[in-house]
């Protein structure tokens, strides 16, 4: 392997492994990416992306068409014919727990171990509760073939949904996990791009990779929450939240990036990383971070409650019978991502109270329909907005944001807006005729 081009598999085509096999083959590798479901594999190799993220579709296109990207659900095959395997299956949530779902991670490790022909290196990149990797080289260890050399290094990944192409192609760090000589310069050898134009490389132990992943996640949680928790206190002490933060933000040690006060987060990310982290910290005893990422996730799921309340309170009282226009389904924009979305938490919080809710997104209508089949959903945002009692700007598309005030005035009933992402121009709005309830700031 040493001196030649690395030939690279990646397990899982979810947000993580399908970008990071196109940006693979965008630096002129050969790729391979494998999942074990058939549909998935069959549309990309079709050049097809069966989620919405802005610049994959032609990404995978381009070198699906230069023969550096194929998929498989082969993972075998995959395995015999490239030398370092990246995992990047999902640790979603466990049921009823906080913890994570490892068993796709363990058995995809295990399988690429098992069918290792020759030496290879296996690249985590999933988020992992610490411990996982070195528990994942005993896994490699017992599975490999006698003979074969396999190492098992960690190397997260920071991507975010709706940025994941620039995000892969021009991280603004990398961490090397667990590495030796050998592994380090094969690590080096594949992000030389990056590195040569000044990306910096922490190489350190499994542990410390596993969890540098995990704190960035918390820490951003804990930026958002903190700015939820000072907007409370802003609304009832009269004080505008978004011109707090601008005004935090001027301090570089502090920063204006997930500042923005609003209904919070979501995604398959932030929620369930800080929840993992709260069970495998608590079962090493580390107790402090437990109780600072409780706070952290409760004052995040009370934005939720606050947005709800605001609604009722925006129609007298009860929302029965109200006619309430949703503005987003997914948990951001940009994305047609659904899970944990705050916007899909309160529309079916109103929903279940009775109030008559249109919901609008540009790209998640169809994957929110899956998992909330009794809500309602709407074409376009004047549908949406049509007599409506109120509308609540629950995520921050530019296409709501941006949106003609007067004339959506002229179709809603009622022309008040929660605008529970702090995302309008209020002077536009309200000059427009609208009545805007921002989310922790002044009325
Ligand atoms: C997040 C991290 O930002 C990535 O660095 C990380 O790699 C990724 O998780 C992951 O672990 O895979 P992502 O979940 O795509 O990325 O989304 P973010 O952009 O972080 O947004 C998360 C949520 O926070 C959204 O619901 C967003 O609306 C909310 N948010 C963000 C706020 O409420 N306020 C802000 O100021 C910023």
């Amino acid at each position: 392997v040493e001196g030649l081009k690395p030939r690279i598999s990646v397990i899982g085509t979810g947000y993580l492994g399908a970008t990071h096999a196109a940006a693979m083959a965008e630096l002129g590798f050969d790729v391979i990416g494998v999942d074990t479901d058939p549909t998935k594999v069959d549309a990309l190799s079709a050049g097809r992306v069966p989620f919405h993220e802005p610049g994959l579709p032609e990404l995978i296109l381009k070198h699906v068409g230069t023969g550096r990207l194929r998929f498989t659900s082969d993972l075998a095959d995959a395995v015999a014919t490239s030398d370092v395997h990246f995992i990047c299956v999902g640790t979603p949530q466990r049921r009823g727990s906080h913890a994570a779902n490892l068993t796709y991670v363990e058995a995809a490790t295990k399988a690429v171990a098992e069918a290792l022909s020759h030496d290879g290196l296996i690249v985590g990149k999933s988020t992992v509760p610490v411990g996982t990797a070195a528990r994942l080289r005993g896994i490699v260890a017992d599975a490999k073939p006698a003979g074969v050399d396999a190492s098992v290094v960690w190397n997260p990944e920071f991507l975010r949904e709706a940025h994941a192409v620039e995000d892969t192609l021009r991280p603004d760090r990398l961490v090397f996990g667990g590495t030796d000589a050998k592994s380090e310069a094969l690590l080096r050898t594949i992000y030389a791009e990056s590195i040569s134009t000044g990306t910096p490389v922490i190489s350190c132990d499994l542990a410390t990779a596993e969890l540098v992943k995990v704190s960035a996640n918390a820490f951003l949680a804990t930026k958002i929450s903190f700015i939820n928790a000072i907007s409370e206190l802003c609304e009832v002490a009269g004080a505008d939240v978004s011109v707090l933060a601008d005004a935090l933000g001027h301090d570089d040690r502090i920063g204006r990036k997930f500042l923005n006060a609003g209904l919070g987060f979501g995604g398959g990310c932030l929620p369930k990383d800080i929840r993992a982290l709260m069970y495998r910290a608590n079962e090493l005893g580390a107790t402090r971070v437990v109780g600072l990422m409780q706070e952290v996730d409760e004052i995040n799921m009370l934005q939720r409650q606050r947005v709800i309340d605001q609604a009722i309170d925006a129609c007298g009282g009860s929302v029965l019978n109200r006619k309430i226009a949703v503005l987003g389904a997914a948990f951001k924009p940009d994305t047609d991502d659904v899970r944990d979305s705050p916007a899909l938490n309160v529309a079916a919080a109103l929903h279940l109270r009775g109030a008559r809710v249109l919901v609008v997104d540009p790209e998640a209508s169809n994957t929110a329909a899956l998992q909330f089949p009794t809500l309602s959903f709407a074409d376009s945002l004047d549908e949406a907005v049509t007599d409506a009692d109120v509308v609540l700007l629950l995520t921050e598309w530019p296409v709501f944001v941006n949106a003609d005030p007067v004339h959506l005035a002229e179709l809603a009933a009622n022309p008040v807006v929660l605008d529970s992402r702090n995302a309008l121009d209020k002077e536009v709005w309200s000059s427009a005729g609208w009545e805007v309830r921002p989310l922790g700031g002044k009325i």
